[in-house]
């Protein structure tokens, strides 16, 4: 695996780009929407919940249930509607584990009930029509851009929920198939993000106590990667993990 460092200053490549975020209140989204304007970036946010100030009042944002495909239809309208065009989107938006399959409840038959698949809908279907608008919009933007997906280190290691480590195996499926699909044939590159434990509201607190808060990196650390995939254009089919703040290419980087 190969670990790099990230400057500031490469980030600085971004500038006057136009980035859609999904998930843009909180964590991981909003930490890189801030790195984003930080960067002289166009932000076009949205979420489920309202940004927080001060983004709140000068991010423009559409509420948008990324499992929902019109409302995301309706996310991408208007952020061409403000900008014109769409260069990069950050496929970020996610929710902690529902299922591992063991639940034992039953409906008044006494019929086991199927799984709450929201979690796959949401981290999963949600990215896929994510992944699929961006492809639909990027291409049509003079310049091209990109797509960075948010993964985990469940993308590719053991990790019992299985919702969420099989919506995150996806995310990679993602990655490896549309890396064939996109540049050098369309004027877009996709990556992803793989972040280890992040402290953001995922995360219930006791579990940071359990895992000792010295072993869980700040959002920032997360916000840096998905930048760096934007601003650099050698990047393509990456899936950078990110563990105290370190990062490691895992898929092109040496022995990925
Ligand atoms: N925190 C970690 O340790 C960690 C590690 C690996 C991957 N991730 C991933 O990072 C991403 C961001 O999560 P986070 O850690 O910042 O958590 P977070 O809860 O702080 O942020 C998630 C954001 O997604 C929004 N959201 C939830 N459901 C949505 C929906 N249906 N449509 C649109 N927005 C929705 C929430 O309102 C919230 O603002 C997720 O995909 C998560 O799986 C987090």
């Amino acid at each position: 695996m190969t670990n790099f460092t990230i400057s500031d200053s490469e980030l600085d490549a971004i500038k006057d780009q136009v980035v859609i975020v999904t998930g843009a209140s909180s964590g991981i989204g909003l930490a890189t929407t801030r790195r984003l304007i930080q960067h002289g970036v166009k932000v076009f946010a949205s979420d489920i919940n309202d940004l927080p100030e001060p983004e709140k009042s000068r991010v423009p944002f559409l509420k948008t249930d990324v499992s929902s495909w019109a409302q995301q239809v309706a996310l991408f309208k208007a952020a061409k509607q403000k900008y014109g065009h769409i260069n990069h989107v950050f496929a970020n938006a996610g929710i902690a584990p529902k299922t591992t399959l063991l639940e034992d409840e039953v409906n008044e038959n006494g019929d086991l009930l199927p799984p709450i698949l929201t979690t796959i809908n949401i981290n999963l279907i949600g990215v896929l029509y994510t992944v699929k608008l961006a492809v639909y919009h990027i291409k049509q933007s003079p310049t091209g851009g990109s797509i960075v997906m948010t993964g985990s280190g469940s993308s590719f290691a053991r990790f019992s929920p299985t919702d969420y480590t099989t919506s995150k195996h996806g995310v990679y499926g993602i990655l490896r198939s549309m890396y064939e699909n996109l540049h050098p044939k369309l004027p877009i590159r996709i990556n992803a993000v793989a972040p280890s434990w992040t402290d953001t509201s995922i995360v219930p607190r006791e579990l940071i106590d359990v895992i000792g808060s010295d072993k869980v990196q700040s959002p920032d650390v997360v916000a840096r990667s998905v930048v760096c995939l934007m601003a650099d254009r050698e990047r393509h089919g990456q899936m950078v993990y990110s563990d105290r703040g370190e990062f490691w290419d895992i898929e092109t980087g040496e022995n990925g």
